[in-house]
This record gives structure tokens, sequence and C-alpha cells, in this order.
């Protein structure tokens, strides 16, 4: 099931720029960085009022995000659902025809299992589920 907004993405080409723009400028806080190697990103997290956003960025210039910032420059990447039980929200979203861009949850940043609807099954967003290991839980 799915339970809270977890955050919001962001792919940006200059991190430095963006976290000035979002913490300098905007008046969020920088809570971590993460370098999250299965996505090929290094992600800053910025919390707000029971979400975050997630700034995500290209680990050596390759991977899916470099591949959007190559098509689109930065922008909204993907929003992301927590969900109490991922396999369990996969299997029914397969059963109503969503697609995923993996058959099974891949690791994501803190400990999360994490996967992603492919956008062109989604009316053009991509979503991504993210369970949280259970020490951790929100
Ligand atoms: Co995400």
């Amino acid at each position: 099931m799915i339970t809270r907004l977890d955050h919001i993405a962001i792919a940006v080409p200059d991190l430095q720029a963006a976290l000035k723009r979002f913490c300098d400028d905007l008046g969020l806080s920088l809570a971590g960085q993460e370098d999250v190697l299965p996505a090929q990103t290094r992600t800053a997290f910025l919390p707000v009022e029971g979400t975050r956003i997630e700034l995500i960025h290209p680990l050596k210039g390759q991977g899916p995000v470099q591949g959007f910032l190559d098509k689109r420059g930065g922008g909204l990447h993907h929003i992301c659902f927590e969900s109490d039980d991922i396999l369990a929200d996969m299997e029914r979203l397969k059963g109503l025809g969503y697609r995923f861009l993996s058959d099974a949850p891949t690791p994501g940043a803190h400990g999360t299992k994490v996967a992603f609807i492919h956008p062109k099954s989604a009316g053009g967003v991509l979503i991504e589920l993210a369970e949280h290991p259970p020490a951790q839980g929100h």
C-alpha cells in the first residue's frame, strides 16, 4: 500500500549550483548526500515538511540521469511514493497493466528497496515506489 509522498527528484547538471539555489536562495536545509551506485547518481537530500526534495546528479557522466540531462537538460525527474510492501504493490500494479523498469526491486538510497513504473504506462510521469527498512521507517 502506498503510504506517503517520499520525495520529489530533480535532475541537475550542476549539483553545487542547484544546492546554492535550494539552500541559499530558497532556504531549505541539506540533510546529506549519498552516492547511489545502482542508479549511478549522487543524491542530495533536502527535507521539507514530511517529504523531501532530492537533487540527483550523474556519477562520472554516466547512467540514466546523464541520458535525461543530455535529452532534456535539468528538471523534474520523478516522484516517489513510500510503499509498506513494495512486492505486493508491484504485483497489484502489474496486474493493472503497469510496466516496471525492473522485474524486481533494486537498492536505493537510505537502504530502501525501489522500483520505477515506466512513464509510458503512467501518463508520462516516472513514478518510483520505495520501501524503507523496518528500523528506519517513518
Ligand atoms: Co528517487
